[in-house]
């Protein structure tokens, strides 16, 4: 008999075992960071307010007293989900009451309740065609037909998404989903305006099917306006929206929130179980939103907004336009490069690793998982100005050598 127990015989019927050969993918070690970290879309460990987050932890601690220190409420800290309601109305124009608000393990976490919440086995999601990877990590885990519409520099096109609703509508396939990052998406850097934002809404109520907002990074904009979020402009609840606290604060929190309407929040709120968010992130990060965040947001997107002009200029001072392209966001983390389908970013990845220069490749962001080797993601949130200028004369350097 073999000594150790084997678990694969008895695991349920409703585990994800089609994702077992994915799990290396995201379950394995976080790898070092290279030396040029075009890869990691979060900000450089000097831009991280951890001595600010200790204060507010203890300030939090002492005001609440021990006798509160229990076990944390099922739906989150109430002052935190005030503080959220208040800062959704004055910056995304958002009427939500805080019993609408459900505080998450991150925001990746609001997105796999949804998921969980409506979709089953074969059906549609509709998505950009290149998308933050947690996500698509939570649509294929769920068994979703996942369909990529194409974009312009305003987001998701409007006529493409109809095209997209008809075509999965002739698969007799229901479509539970559209899923959208309107601010600095992930990982093109396109923003919705505010007219493609209530066209995308008015396809979708005339449809019926749901919208996830995903509000990404779009607290760290450093030029223009805040716009008014999908959410703000939908009054039949059809929009689910969801926000994170992870890269402007601490990713380490891991700390986020959704903002949903009653019909969905109360079965999300039986999927999620009577397990709130842990009740000390919630606390630091609360009383850090409320007494420091205004101040350390002035700072960080001062400093993203250096980074990434300074990729800017080293991709001006050093890419062939002939050759390659790249979006150029007000705001975020990351530019999208786009090269010639001639010029191999997957082979030339091999090289630039051995060189210490990392980025994440348009396969990572694909729908259907084919490979999308003329494209990646270049986040300039993780690299000093010189680092920068430095990795992206090297990736030059490789890709016109290609
Ligand atoms: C667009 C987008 N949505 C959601 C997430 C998940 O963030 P969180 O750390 O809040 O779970 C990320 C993380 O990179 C992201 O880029």
């Amino acid at each position: 008999m073999e000594k150790q127990y084997k678990f694969e015989k008895n695991y349920s019927k409703s585990t994800p075992t089609h994702m077992l050969g994915e799990k290396s993918k995201i379950f394995g070690p976080i790898r070092d960071h290279m030396k040029y970290d075009f890869r990691n879309s979060y900000p450089a460990p000097e831009l991280l307010p951890v001595s600010n987050i200790l204060k507010s932890l203890e300030k939090e601690l002492t005001i609440v007293g021990s006798s509160k220190n229990l076990y944390p409420d099922p739906q989150g800290y109430l002052p935190f989900r005030e503080l959220i309601s208040e800062t959704l109305h004055l910056k995304r124009q958002m009427d939500i009451s805080p019993e609408n608000i459900l505080l998450t393990d991150g925001s990746g976490q609001g997105i796999h309740l949804v998921a969980e919440a409506l979709i089953n086995p074969g059906d549609a999601v509709i998505v950009d065609d290149f998308v933050y990877g947690g996500t698509l990590w939570s649509l294929r885990r769920f068994h979703a037909n996942i369909y990529g519409v194409s974009s312009d520099q305003n987001g998701m096109i409007p006529e493409k998404l109809q095209e997209t609703i008809e075509k999965i509508h002739s698969n007799n396939q229901l479509c539970k989903l559209i899923y959208l990052i309107p601010t600095f998406q992930n990982p093109q850097g396109t923003t919705m305006n505010i007219n493609r934002r209530k066209e995308i809404l008015s396809i979708a109520q005339n449809s019926g099917i749901p919208i996830i907002e995903d509000d990404g990074v779009a607290n760290m904009r450093y030029e223009g306006q805040h716009l008014p979020s999908i959410q703000s402009l939908d009054d039949t609840g059809i929009t689910t929206f969801v926000g994170s606290y992870s890269k402007m604060v601490v990713p380490g929190f891991r700390l986020g929130y959704l903002v949903a309407s009653d019909s969905i929040l109360k079965i999300i709120e039986i999927i999620k179980g009577s397990r709130g968010v842990n009740k000390f992130s919630a606390f630091a990060v609360y009383r850090f939103a409320k007494d420091f965040l205004e101040n350390h947001l002035k700072v960080l997107n001062f400093e993203l907004k250096t980074r990434r002009n300074t990729m800017f200029e080293a991709l001006e001072n050093n890419f062939d336009k002939k050759y390659t392209s790249w979006s150029t966001p007000e705001g975020g983390l990351y530019t999208w490069l786009e090269v010639a389908p001639e010029i191999d970013l997957k082979k030339i990845q091999l090289q630039s690793e051995k060189l210490e220069v990392s980025y994440d490749l348009g396969t990572n962001f694909s729908p259907d998982g084919s490979e999308k080797n003329s494209c990646a993601r270049l986040c300039f949130s993780g690299c000093s100005n010189e680092e920068i200028i430095t990795g992206i004369s090297i990736l030059s350097n490789l890709i016109h050598k290609d």
